[in-house]
């Protein structure tokens, strides 16, 4: 398995994420390719994490695999030999694509971002331990940090057109999208949500929040797109170390945020990028982690 910062494949590309590049295949698919490129206080590191593109990629076909008969979505394959007899320009093409290639139908994206949160973390925590609100409701007073939340809140955002997401509240997403639509990804976001925290905490990891998105395909039919339930799109938790009452350690970044953080007490790094040099052992153990990550959530060895 090849590490890979940025991909080059002879199709049109349409876009590129933190993480992630996006091709056009033909007008009614799309190619998304996660690179092993890894962020962290929203700075881009120079080095690459092994086996992450593929973690991330896999873990999604996972859950769209799970997924069959319950919501309908956007994967066609995530295996690189069935790609390139879809797509045979890809057929030189071979070591970018494995593992960490998708083959999606392409919709038309709601301008949403579906979060949900089964757990108080984050902004979450920080919203109501100021105000006793989530998303401008009021919740109930005595929560604690990182504290489960029954039933999940939902809490949808826009993508903002630069920097950070804008939290909305449910009232200005049925103005954005229409009432039917707004009732759809929100029933659809809750039944993911449920299917995956419940495997998710059998398998010992606790998806705290996360975020989907939703767009429409060319018969008019609204399928869950991007990606689904992974370290990137997710709070991932251990469930064996989780001690509700205080923030938790993130399962697959932390030994990357504590180098950073400690890098910054020393005064060697002031926050902004460029990030300094990952020494390697920091890169080998956070590359562990996302592939015990995998192994949890499927049950399974990552296999390339
Ligand atoms: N089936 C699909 N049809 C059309 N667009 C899709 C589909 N699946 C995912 N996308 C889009 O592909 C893009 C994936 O990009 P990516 O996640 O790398 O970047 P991003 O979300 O814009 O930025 P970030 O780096 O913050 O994640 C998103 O804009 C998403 O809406
Ligand atoms: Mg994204």
């Amino acid at each position: 398995m090849i590490t890979m910062m940025a991909s080059d494949l002879p199709l049109p590309r349409i876009g590129r994420g933190k993480v992630r590049d996006i091709y056009a295949v033909g007008d009614d698919r799309v190619l998304l390719l996660t690179t092993d490129r890894i962020s962290a206080f929203d700075v881009v590191m120079a080095e690459t994490i092994p086996m992450k593109g593929a973690v991330l990629t896999q873990i999604s076909a996972f859950w769209f695999n799970e997924l069959e008969g319950v919501v309908p979505h956007h994967m066609i394959s995530a295996d690189a030999d069935r790609i390139i007899g879809e797509v045979p320009v890809l057929k030189d093409h071979r070591a970018s694509l494995e593992g960490r290639a998708m083959l999606c139908r392409r919709t038309k994206v709601f301008p949403i971002e579906c979060v949900i949160r089964g757990y108080l973390s984050g902004s979450a925590w920080k919203e109501y331990a100021a105000h006793g609100t989530l998303a401008g409701e009021k919740l109930p007073k005595g929560m604690v940090e990182s504290g489960r939340l029954e039933p999940a809140i939902f809490s949808p955002a826009t993508k903002a057109e630069a920097g950070h997401d804008e939290n909305i509240t449910t009232a200005r997403m049925r103005e954005i999208v229409g009432e039917e639509v707004a009732y759809t990804l929100e029933s659809m976001t809750r039944a993911v949500y449920t299917l995956g925290e419940r495997i998710g905490r059998d398998r010992g990891i606790i998806i705290a929040d996360t975020k989907f998105e939703f767009g429409r395909d060319e018969n008019g039919r609204i399928i869950l797109i991007d990606e689904v339930m992974t370290p990137d799109s997710s709070r991932f938790w251990a469930a064996d170390a989780y001690k509700p009452g205080q923030p938790q350690p993130s399962f697959d970044k932390q030994p990357l945020r504590d180098y950073l953080d400690a890098e910054r007490r020393a005064g060697r790094w002031n926050g902004e990028a460029p990030a300094p040099p990952l020494p390697a052992s920091v890169v080998d153990a956070t590359s562990k982690r996302y592939l015990e990550a995998y192994r949890r959530v499927t049950g399974a060895d990552l296999k390339f």
